[in-house]
Parts: C-alpha cells; sequence; structure tokens
C-alpha cells in the first residue's frame, strides 16, 4: 500500500492536490482498488451510492491511507439536522462536506458552526463546506415549471452562492460555465469545486457542458472533481497524470 502525505493543504500550488477523483463505486474494495492504482491520488470524492452502501466504514479506510474525503452526502434539513450531520462528517475527518444552499441561511450557519466545533473538539483540520445551487441536471424550462421559481438559473445560482457565503460557508460546488461568474463575486479563499471536467480526447459520457482541466483552473476553479475520464481509462495512474500535467 502507498502512503501517502496525511495531511494536504487544499489550494496549494501542488497539481494533484487540485484533483478529486470521484470514487462512483458501490462497495469499499472496488473504491479502494481504484485508490491503489493511482498512488498520487490526495483527494478522493465519496458520493451517495458509496457511502449508502458502506456507510463511514469507505472514509476510515481512505483516511487510513492518507487521503483526503470530499464526503459529497448534499445535506439539506432543518438547521438542527444540518448542525448534527455537519458535525458528524466533521468527526469522520471529512476535509469538503457539500449541504444545499437553499436549506436557508440558519440552517447553513449552524452546520459551518457544528462542522468547526466538532473538528475542533476531535483535534482535526476544520472542513470546508461546499454549498450546492442549482443542480446542473435541472434545464430553465424545468425548473420555471416545476418549481414555479421565475429568476433564471444564472440569477439564482449566485443568489444562492451569495446566501452561502453570507453564512460564513467556504465555497460552492458549480459547473465549469459557472466559476468565472462566481470567482468574480468571491475571491480566493472561497472554494470553487467543479465537476463536468473533461481533458481533450476524454469522452463526454452523460455531461453536455464541459471544460478541461486548465480551463477550469484558469476560469477560477479551486479544485476540479473528475471521474469516468481517470476511473475508466486503461491505465488510471496515467489518466490522473495526464490530468494534473495540464494545470500550473
Ligand atoms: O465521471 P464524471 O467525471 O462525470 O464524474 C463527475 C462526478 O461529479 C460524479 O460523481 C457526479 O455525480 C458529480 N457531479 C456532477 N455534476 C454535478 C454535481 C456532481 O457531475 N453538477
Amino acid at each position: 500500500m502507498t502512503q501517502r502525505a496525511a495531511q494536504v493543504d487544499r489550494g496549494s500550488e501542488q497539481p494533484a492536490e487540485r484533483v478529486i477523483l470521484a470514487l462512483d463505486r458501490p462497495d469499499v474494495a472496488s473504491a479502494l482498488a481504484l485508490v491503489e492504482a493511482i498512488p498520487e491520488l490526495r483527494w478522493v470524492k465519496v458520493g451517495l451510492e458509496l457511502f449508502s452502501a458502506t456507510g463511514p466504514e469507505v472514509v476510515w479506510r481512505l483516511r487510513e491511507r492518507g487521503l483526503q474525503v470530499f464526503l459529497d452526502l448534499k445535506f439539506h434539513d432543518i438547521p438542527a439536522t444540518m448542525a448534527g450531520a455537519c458535525r458528524s462528517a466533521a468527526r469522520l475527518g471529512a476535509g469538503l462536506i457539500t449541504v444545499h444552499a437553499c436549506a436557508g441561511a440558519e440552517a447553513l450557519r449552524a452546520a459551518q458552526d457544528a462542522a468547526q466545533d466538532a473538528a475542533a473538539t476531535a483535534g482535526l483540520t476544520a472542513p470546508t463546506l461546499l454549498a450546492v445551487t442549482v443542480l446542473t441536471s435541472w434545464d430553465a424550462a424545468r425548473f420555471a415549471g416545476e418549481l414555479a421559481i421565475a429568476e433564471p438559473i444564472e440569477h439564482y445560482v449566485p443568489r444562492l452562492a451569495g446566501l452561502a457565503a453570507a453564512a460564513g460557508i467556504g465555497g460552492c460546488v458549480c459547473s465549469p460555465l459557472e466559476v468565472a461568474a462566481l470567482r468574480a463575486a468571491h475571491p480566493e479563499p472561497f472554494a470553487l469545486v467543479t465537476p463536468g471536467i473533461r481533458p481533450a480526447g476524454a469522452a463526454r459520457g452523460d455531461q453536455q457542458r464541459v471544460m478541461s482541466p486548465a480551463e477550469a483552473i484558469a476560469a477560477g476553479a479551486s479544485q476540479l472533481v473528475i471521474g469516468r475520464p481517470i476511473s475508466a481509462a486503461p491505465d488510471p495512474a496515467s489518466a490522473f497524470a495526464a490530468c494534473c500535467a495540464e494545470l500550473p
């Protein structure tokens, strides 16, 4: 097993720290097999599929290997429950945790405070909470029709990002096409983490609006979530290295 540095600063200059591999896998064994194939890996994303299958065990196992974990469970609930969920996630040692901005300012503040307190009590580095604004699976017509929200998505996204920032949340998950506008409104160290990344020559799959790793970082992204271009490649370590090589 490859040992990695136990603590890696998010946002530092190393390209490998800017690439978060999405572990869209159904069990611990296949998730660990993928990370073992990429010794240079620093960050991984554990989402709803993997966490629902394994519970906290997968986070423990990844942390044991020195990996930083983005726990992408998209919490959205009443303030007390948001606080409890973020407290538990922070105690697990997650470095990034997603919450839905539309939970509202009170819930976001409660989540942020709870995560910080829990990490401090456990002697861990405080995680960065990331707000999800509008899921990129929504299109304008369905957004207006099904949710009866009249404001265009391109206005609603920065509104929710502003709400999250004002509540003390440390960053947002956003589409690559939203990065430049959000970065203009929210300078570093506000985190902007973007999926929908496709290196030159990689299959788009079900992603429609994509950017290359270099383009997304140039637009202001702090970190990139990349899944299949690395995990489905014949040689995941080479594919990871190629993504990193594109970055400044
Ligand atoms: O394989 P691919 O690079 O498309 O994986 C992207 C990852 O980012 C997946 O885990 C997907 O669920 C996640 N994601 C996304 N688009 C969003 C939010 C999350 O692709 N808007």
